[in-house]
């Protein structure tokens, strides 16, 4: 539904430094060796975007044969042109045209690992795709995906509802073009979290929640460990440090760069809306976060 040249501009991503998607790419590994994955497994990403990971884990030492792929020839291609003229550390680097949908056609068992970062929640049919990726894993073998959870999406959206009210409060009076794109976002928010209508020509289709993700592996004989508010590519440490304000600062973050919004638009309603968020001060305490935004799920091949 977009150009995929115009994706590392939308997320500011035009330039990149190889030593931090590499040491972003060493902190999914250190993740995935804790779930046991061993050193030089051959390792499946799909949906490789414009190569947010992927350059990383072809860096990373011991990373084994790497097969990344998108069902996007120019975004196969973004990735390929990133990574030549790198020296990659990884056994071996291969490219592959592929929808997710067609997992099936790996052979049994040639992957350890699959690897996704927001995509799950473009796959029409979850359930089928999660059989299709137990099928091709071995016993041990890691599903490894960082997504969108139900819970603080459904919330965004029904606080989009006070933003309005929020900046007349503030003094300012929405245009007509603001109320479009506040009422964009509401809508948008509540489309993403319904479950009665088709979405099989949307974007964006799922917002997760843990116990049907655990019931659902669970009939693959995948066990999922998830890792609320935790992104894959940050320290345990700096993780643990974006606890206090998540919610606050994920808001503002999603408005300026998933929905676009300009940035100027974009501060006026983080500080017209500042207030309601220290609801969760006292709740953000002992290390808990809430609510759950986004966050890395591991599922084990038992
Ligand atoms: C939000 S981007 C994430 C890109 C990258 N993984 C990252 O973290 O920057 C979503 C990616 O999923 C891909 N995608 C969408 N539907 C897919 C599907 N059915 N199968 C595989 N990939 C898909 C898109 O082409 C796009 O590259």
């Amino acid at each position: 539904m977009h150009d995929e040249t115009d994706y590392d501009r939308q997320y500011g991503l035009e330039s990149f430094s190889t030593s931090e998607l590499t040491r972003e790419a060493g902190y999914i590994m250190d993740i995935c060796r804790r779930h046991g994955l061993p050193a030089g497994a051959p390792v499946l990403e799909i949906g490789c975007g414009t190569g947010r990971i992927s350059i990383g884990l072809a860096l990373q030492p011991g990373m084994g044969h790497l097969l990344i792929t998108d069902p996007s020839p120019a975004f196969c291609g973004i990735v390929q042109r990133k990574l030549s003229g790198l020296t990659v550390a990884a056994e071996r680097v291969d490219f592959g045209i592929l929808q997710a949908e067609d997992v099936n056609m790996l052979p049994a068992g040639s992957v350890s690992m699959i690897l996704l970062r927001s995509v799950l929640h473009h796959i029409a049919d979850v359930d089928g795709f999660l059989r299709a990726c137990a099928a091709v894993l071995p016993t041990g073998g890691l599903f490894v995906c960082e997504e969108p959870y139900y819970d603080g999406y459904m919330m965004m959206g029904f606080l989009g509802q006070f933003i309005e009210d929020a900046l007349t409060g503030s003094g300012y009076i929405c245009t007509q073009e603001d109320q479009h794109r506040i009422n964009h976002f509401i809508s948008t928010m509540q489309f993403y979290s319904r479950r009665d209508i088709d979405k099989s020509q949307a974007e964006d289709k799922h917002l997760f929640r843990p116990d049907e993700l655990m019931a659902t592996g669970r009939e693959f004989g995948l066990e999922l460990t998830h890792y609320p508010n935790w992104r894959m590519t940050m320290s345990p440490e700096g993780n643990e440090r974006a606890r206090a304000g998540y919610f606050q600062r994920f808001f503002a973050e999603y408005v300026r760069y998933c929905m676009d919004w300009p940035e100027d638009f974009s501060k006026r309603v983080a500080e017209a809306t500042r207030k309601y968020f220290r609801f969760f001060e006292p709740l953000e305490t002992g290390g808990n976060t809430t609510p759950a935004c986004f966050g890395t799920f591991v599922f084990t091949k038992r």
